[in-house]
């Protein structure tokens, strides 16, 4: 089994992603050598500034599985959204202008950096009273989350599931975000890793190295769960 990345932006030229179909190729072709099989493509959602309708993103998808197909690089795609969270997200979610996580209830969320854990907790909240269930987009890179698992863990209870970057993980963003993502695994709070590439040389789709950490650090089952498991259960097992 192959791993699965549950966030990345490798539709072309949609959002700060990738820029053309042969730069996503290229990308496909690492995350292949990664040993991903499955990828959720998630190009930006921002209110007013940037946004691909679910239509489209359908469209896309299905020229890119065409051109892997032809390039013979076999990776299962499916199609997503990161969503930066505003509170008037539920009309474009009820009239499927935004696509949901392989159109589960699942919807992966981001926020600021800079936002404070109560909006955070307002709008996990809210995401539940319209019905979805948010899984937060690399939960490491918020200041009231990063180093205080106390909060995470919060969250957590309230059922949001969690997503870390796979160069988080790795170490590429510096020691701290390394550390507290492995005080999250020990206490099995991370459900999903994604490697959140935007291109095939600063941020590809790398998993290979955070994979290695995780099956070192973890036990077989949980590690399992969080590289692909857990993805398969929630949102591709149909
Ligand atoms: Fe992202």
């Amino acid at each position: 089994m192959g791993y699965t990345d549950v966030h990345c932006h490798i539709l072309p030229q949609v959002d700060d992603g990738s820029q053309s179909m042969d730069e996503t190729m290229e990308m496909l072709r690492i995350a292949s050598r990664s040993g991903i099989t499955s990828m959720i493509v998630t190009p930006h959602y921002k209110r007013g500034r940037v946004g691909t309708p679910r239509d489209e993103i359908g469209r896309l998808l299905q020229a890119v599985r065409e051109r892997a197909e032809e390039e013979q690089i076999s990776i299962r795609l499916y199609p997503g959204t990161e969503i930066y969270y505003n509170s008037s997200l539920e009309e474009k979610l009820e009239n499927g202008w935004i696509s949901r996580m392989n159109d589960t209830d699942f919807i992966l969320v981001e926020f600021s950096p800079m936002e404070s854990f109560p909006y955070i907790r307002n709008a996990i909240d809210d995401i539940f009273s319209m019905g979805y269930r948010p899984i937060i987009a690399h939960v490491e890179r918020y200041g009231c989350m990063l180093g205080k698992p106390e909060n995470v863990r919060i969250i957590h209870e309230m059922g949001c599931l969690v997503q870390v970057n796979a160069g988080s993980v790795a170490g590429n963003y510096g020691f701290k975000a390394k550390h507290f993502i492995q005080k999250l695994l020990r206490e099995h709070l991370i459900e999903f890793v994604g490697t959140d590439a935007h291109n095939a040389s600063g941020r590809p789709p790398e998993m290979a190295k955070c994979a290695d950490l995780i099956y070192r650090k973890c036990d077989r089952e949980y590690a399992d769960g969080i590289l692909f498991g857990n993805a398969e259960k929630y949102l591709l097992g149909k």
